[in-house]
C-alpha cells in the first residue's frame, strides 16, 4: 500500500483490520531488547520508526515514537509517550536531531524502504537500529513444510541485507540475534519450539504475512499442522526443537554508525 489506509497504515499491510490483537501476542523479548540496546550503545535520545505499540522502546531512554497506523498507536500502554503521526520515508525532524534510530519488524512493509533508511540517517547523529529478518533464511524453518506460500511472502517482503546496510553506508554490522524457546513476542520463528501457538488464528494474524494468503490457504495449514500434532509426526521429525534453548532463525540486527 502506498497510500495511507483508512486507519492511517502505510506500509504493505493494514493493520486497521489485522492490528486490533497485536500487543496481546507481541510482547517484546527482554533478550532481543538486549540485543537492540546494546546495538544503540550510549544514546539517549531515540527516534523509533514504525514504533507499532512501542515495543523494544527502552524506559531508560528518551524515545520520540513514529507510527502511522492509529489502530497500533492506540495500542500504546500509558506509560509510553504519544507516538507522532508520521511515516519512515518522511520524517518530521530536523538533521541530526536524535543521537540514534531504531525501527524493530516494520522495514519490510515501507512503501520505500530506502527512502526510510535514508530519513533516520538523517535524522540520526549516531547509530541507525534495524531489528529485521534475512530473507535468504525465512524458508529454513519447519513452518515452510506447511505454509510455504506465507514465507515465500516474507522472503519477497523482506529487503536484501546487503542492500539495507548499502543503503545506510557508514560502518555497518549485521549481527544474528538468537530466538529465547519461550519468546514473548510472537512472530513466526518465535514459534519453533511451541507449534501449537500457530493454531491459534490470533497468534496468526499478528505477523502480517498471514493476512496476504486466503483464508482456505489459513485453514487448510492449520488442517495439516494440527493433524501432525495430534498423530506425532511433527514431534517426530521437529520435537527435538522443544528442548532448544535458542534458535538461530533469521532475525538480525543490524547497526549502522557513520563512517
Ligand atoms: C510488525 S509492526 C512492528 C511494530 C513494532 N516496531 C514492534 O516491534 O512491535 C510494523 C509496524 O510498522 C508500521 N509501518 C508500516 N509502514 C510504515 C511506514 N512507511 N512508515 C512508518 N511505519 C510503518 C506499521 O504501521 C506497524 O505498526
Amino acid at each position: 500500500m502506498s497510500e495511507r489506509g483508512v486507519d492511517g497504515s502505510a506500509g504493505d499491510a493494514d493493520y486497521g483490520t489485522i492490528g486490533g490483537g497485536y500487543a496481546t501476542y507481541r510482547q517484546p523479548d527482554a533478550r532481543i531488547e538486549q540485543a537492540i540496546t546494546a546495538a544503540l550503545g550510549g544514546a539517549r535520545t531515540v527516534v523509533n520508526v514504525g514504533a507499532g505499540a512501542g515495543s523494544y522502546e527502552s524506559a531508560a531512554l528518551e524515545v520520540t515514537a513514529v507510527e502511522p497506523s492509529a489502530s497500533m498507536r492506540a495500542q500504546r500502554p500509558a506509560h509510553l509517550s504519544a507516538a507522532v503521526d508520521a511515516v519512515a520515508e518522511n520524517l518530521p525532524f530536523r538533521d541530526d536531531a536524535f543521537d540514534a534510530a531504531m525501527t524493530t519488524f516494520s522495514v519490510h512493509q515501507w512503501s520505500d524502504f530506502k527512502a526510510g533508511l535514508r530519513e533516520m540517517r538523517r535524522v540520526a547523529r549516531g547509530p541507525v537500529v534495524v531489528l529485521t529478518c534475512d530473507p535468504d533464511l525465512v524458508r529454513d524453518f519447519w513452518l515452510y513444510e506447511y505454509a510455504p506460500e506465507v514465507l515465500d511472502t516474507e522472503a519477497r517482503r523482506y529487503p536484501v541485507i546487503a542492500e539495507l546496510a548499502e543503503v545506510l553506508g557508514g560502518r555497518t554490522t549485521v549481527t544474528r540475534v538468537p530466538i529465547p524457546v519461550d519468546c514473548t513476542d510472537g512472530f513466526n520463528e518465535a514459534y519453533y519450539a511451541r507449534p501449537e501457538m500457530l493454531l491459534d488464528p490470533g497468534a496468526r494474524q499478528a505477523c502480517s504475512a498471514w493476512s496476504f494468503v486466503d483464508e482456505q490457504s489459513r485453514e487448510r495449514f492449520a488442517a495439516n499442522l494440527r493433524g501432525d500434532l495430534d498423530s506425532g509426526a511433527w514431534d517426530a521429525r521437529f520435537g527435538a526443537l522443544r528442548q532448544q534453548p535458542f534458535y538461530e532463525g533469521s532475525l538480525v540486527v543490524i547497526r549502522s554508525v557513520p563512517a
